[in-house]
């Protein structure tokens, strides 16, 4: 049982906080970050950990990669538990954390992945080797001889992405890597992702874009203020919405609109979000009914103007709208 290169077992993690009470006075305390949270990790996967802002998924990536422990709960990274055999756990994974704050900025590229290479132990000629290697499949070889200050916050994320993989850990711990990445930079990332699972590398990887995990993930666990609210593969979330039907409408809609289309009777959820300078919709209706020609009545008796009306496959944004009754924060950056 204990062969999964991760297994959490009924985890959870308090913080303690002091709160400030005016100038002389604090009050202790306490955030729960983690509740109760099982699961494992397969070999050769890439796991993606998707929630909003605050769902718990660093204190999560933190606890897998010893840098805090556990409140209550177990937790086995390749066979060693956490809390027991801190240095077997840390050097059988890769780990990207804190994303650029990791480097030394007042070394280059290369200086700062020896300099890892060399905290692994890694001979110096192998870490050389190994450097070089990174900086060309992250393609930053050009300025890898210039101190790390001076890198734009695009090329100092793919440097810190490289320390992740300087110990060729069987295990990619990955928490936002593609944060500050603009579009081209995101993507070619995700593609390295790719190729390492490929060459047979496990993946943990965790975004707050459903898109992102959409695309890349071959699980996807979805958490929220702490909870493990779903599991499984994107096609298996998606079809846990096959009750619902979703239909998606651009155009230019009031909110008075949207408010009243949430009033509908067979109208479970309304989201709207801006799409290109027009407003977008999502509509999710309950089981078995059809809302088309009410929704079109209702939407323009309350002044709204309808551009395009499509039926949608669920997304795992409607999945986690299903689920919380909330949307995540609107994600203006698309990639
Ligand atoms: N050191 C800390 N002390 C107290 N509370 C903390 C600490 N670190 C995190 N928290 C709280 O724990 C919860 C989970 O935070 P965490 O950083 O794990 O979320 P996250 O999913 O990584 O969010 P984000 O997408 O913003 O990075 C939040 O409510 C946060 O305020
Ligand atoms: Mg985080």
């Amino acid at each position: 049982m204990r062969d999964n290169p991760v297994i959490v077992d009924q985890l959870s993690k308090i913080y303690s906080v002091r709160q400030r009470r005016g100038i002389f006075r604090s009050e202790k305390g306490s955030v729960q970050a983690l509740q109760d949270i099982s699961f494992e990790v397969q070999p050769g996967e890439i796991f993606g950990l998707l929630g909003p802002n605050g769902a718990g998924k660093t204190t999560l990536i933190k606890i897998l990669t010893t840098l805090l422990l556990p409140s209550s709960g177990r937790v086995w990274v390749n066979g060693f538990e956490v809390s027991k055999h801190e240095n077997a756990v840390r050097a059988s994974v890769g780990c990207m954390l804190m994303g650029e704050r990791g480097l030394y900025w007042k070394l280059t590229g290369r200086e700062n992945l020896e300099y890892f290479g060399a905290l692994y132990h890694l001979p110096p000629a192998a870490r050389k080797r190994r450097a070089t290697e990174i900086l060309n499949w992250i393609g930053l070889v050009d300025i890898a001889d210039r101190t790390v200050e001076t890198y734009s916050s695009g090329q100092k994320m793919k440097l810190a992405f490289g320390k992740a993989l300087i110990n060729d850990a069987p295990l990619l711990i990955l928490d936002e890597p593609t944060n500050t990445l603009d579009l081209p930079s995101a993507s070619e990332l995700r593609s390295i992702v790719r190729q390492l699972n490929e060459q047979g590398k496990t993946i943990i990887y965790t975004t707050h874009i459903m898109a992102e995990a959409e695309l890349l993930c071959d699980r996807v666990a979805i958490i929220d203020r702490g909870k493990l609210l779903a599991l499984g593969t994107v096609a298996e979330l998606k079809a846990s919405l096959r009750w619902a039907k979703v239909i998606s409408v651009e155009g230019v809609i009031p909110i008075w609109a949207v408010e009243a289309v949430r009033s509908m009777a067979d109208v479970e959820q309304a989201t709207r979000t801006n799409k290109n300078g027009a407003t977008q919709l999502t509509v999710v209706s309950v089981e078995g009914s059809e809302i088309l020609p009410e929704l079109i009545r209702v939407l323009t008796q309350n002044g709204a103007n309808i551009q395009k009306l499509s039926p949608q496959e669920p997304t795992l944004e409607d999945v986690f709208i299903a689920k919380t009754g909330r949307s995540l924060a609107e994600d203006t950056r698309v990639r």
